[in-house]
């Protein structure tokens, strides 16, 4: 069976009426969409600017990680904003975005999502769906967000790299059966768009409250890397800036603003 392949032309006709969508460049193949969106942002594009890629040969992940990104099988996007509200917050993006990805997967079909801090969505505990947000400068150094996700949709359990198979999952292997791409990105340009007007309108206060009613991080055990540093604890909360409160085993609270998060059973890590 020939692959589904995205094509451009198609979805652009989708979603050129949008404010989000007026601005779409699509790539066969490129390094990085985040990579493509900081050199775009520097030259000046227009924007707010969506990027989509058929396949990236150098995907990044978090913590100088690399990104599974094979062709006809999955969703990496970047999106390039210029924030309106100044300083940017990069916690208000990662919200925003797992926000808007989990609400178009979740109307596309039969799934629950669980949102783990700072910015992943899992399916039944595994990794659906990575999201990189990085600031870069634009044209007259303003601040521009970059805002990168990448979905796993229609990738088979055996396709994913060793080192993945238990971690992470696709659409498909969830649902038993394949996943409509194009369907689904309309779907996260018409969710990017609805939920970037209340965020205008509201603040980023609904939207950090509708992404922690989908948090399962609150009240595990987890291990969190920062840097070198290792804490251990009980998650607390979140803050509205997106940092997490832990609890260590002494009773102290400690505020993490980033890093890498285990969860497990306390005796585990002891
Ligand atoms: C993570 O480590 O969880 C973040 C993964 C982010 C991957 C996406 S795919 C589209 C965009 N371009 C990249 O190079 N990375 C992000």
């Amino acid at each position: 069976m020939k692959p589904a392949k995205f094509n451009p032309d198609e979805i652009h006709d989708k979603i050129r009426s949008f404010e989000f969508g007026r601005s779409f460049v699509f790539k066969e193949k490129t390094a990085s969409t985040n990579e493509l969106a900081k050199r775009l942002a520097h030259e000046g594009t227009v924007l707010p600017c969506l990027i989509l890629a058929e396949e990236q040969t150098g995907g990044k992940g978090r913590m100088q990680r690399s990104w599974y990104s094979p062709p006809f099988t999955g969703i990496w996007m970047s999106v390039i904003v210029q924030p309106k509200i100044t300083p940017v917050i990069a916690g208000h993006y990662n919200f925003f975005m797992s926000l808007v990805i989990a609400s178009a997967i979740e109307t596309c079909a039969d799934y629950t999502v669980e949102l783990k801090w700072p910015n992943d969505i899992l399916i039944h505990n595994k990794k659906v769906c990575g999201i990189l947000s990085e600031i870069t400068s634009g044209i007259d150094n303003s601040s521009i967000v970059i805002a990168g996700s990448g979905i796993n949709v229609n990738i088979e359990k055996t396709d994913f790299p060793e080192e993945f198979r238990e971690s992470a999952t696709s659409l498909s292997i969830e649902s038993g059966t394949a996943i409509n791409r194009t369907e689904l990105f309309i779907e996260i340009v018409s969710s990017l768009n609805s939920i970037h007007a209340l965020w205008e309108l509201r603040g980023i206060e609904p939207i950090f409250h509708s992404w922690l009613q989908k948090c399962t991080t609150i009240g595990q055990y987890i291990e969190i890397k920062s840097g070198n540093n290792y804490s251990r604890g009980v998650v607390q909360r979140i803050n509205i800036d997106g940092s997490l409160v832990l609890q260590d085993k002494n009773g102290r609270e400690h505020t993490i603003y980033a890093g890498d998060l285990h969860s497990g059973i306390r005796e585990h890590f002891s």
